[in-house]
């Protein structure tokens, strides 16, 4: 794994945007896998910035999400399909039908499951996968204790995952209990890996990243499987490496 250490979130953001857009600009065909929540906010900021500027465009990219909340309206503002729709896909000029995220209101969620997985199959794979990584080193949703061999699947979120992530909504009681994630063979599969971590609140679980062992406990370990991964890391999320 290579390790890029940048002073500050901006920094890192910057970074990791660098690299996107470069693909970006010299691929003719190119499968983004993206990520939620705080840690590649400022990433999505700096490929916007960059399209405003200097018109990098996203028109021949695909793009397929690692996750959904399962019985979370599409459109409730803490839908992962909000989320992207609000911080990325509204302001490019990415075709609405090259994006793709699960669908947690499916009425047969195993069936969305094996379509989500096909889907990833037919956009013929994915060339970069943007993953940020949580306090428990759950990638994706894939909570401690996942099979390595995993496939997207239905998932009970950790109650650590629930409480991370009640910042963004109501109250705890409001955070959904189980989501659709990506596996993490699916991750796996990706070409390329970048991973992101932020903070202080990062630091164990990159250290143990980079220097535990790779097993099913610490979900993100399966990394060390892939032989194409970058960690773009803070000096706060790096402080014990
Ligand atoms: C989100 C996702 C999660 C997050 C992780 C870190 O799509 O897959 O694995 O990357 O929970 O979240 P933040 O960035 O909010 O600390």
């Amino acid at each position: 794994m290579r390790i890029i250490r940048t002073a500050n979130y901006q920094e890192m953001s910057q970074a990791a945007a660098n690299i996107i857009t470069d693909k970006v600009r010299s691929a003719g065909k190119l499968t983004l896998g993206l990520a939620t929540g705080s840690t590649p906010q400022g990433v999505y900021e700096q490929l916007i910035s960059n399209h405003d500027r200097n018109g990098t465009s996203y028109r021949n990219v695909q793009t397929v999400n690692l996750d959904e909340y399962i019985n979370l309206a599409i459109d409730d503002p803490n839908s992962y399909h909000s989320f992207m729709k609000k911080n990325l896909f509204d302001l490019l000029d990415i075709p609405a039908e090259n994006t793709a995220i699960p669908n947690g209101m499916a009425d047969d969620l195993d069936r969305e499951c094996e379509r989500y997985e096909e889907l990833i199959r037919s956009k013929g794979g994915i060339d970069l996968q943007l993953l940020g990584i949580g306090g428990n080193g759950h990638i994706g949703f894939n909570e401690p204790g996942t099979l390595f061999s995993s496939r997207t699947h239905i998932v009970s979120l950790a109650e650590s995952t629930r409480q991370a992530n009640s910042r963004f909504f109501p109250s705890l009681e409001d955070v959904p209990k189980s989501a659709i994630t990506m596996g993490i063979a699916t991750i796996l599969d990706s070409k390329e890996i970048l991973l992101l971590a932020s903070g202080e609140a990062k630091a164990e679980a990159i250290s143990r990243l980079i220097s535990g062992d790779c097993d099913e406990s610490f979900p993100a370990s399966a990394l060390k499987l892939h032989e194409n991964v970058t960690i773009i890391a803070d000096e706060e999320a790096l402080k014990y490496i």
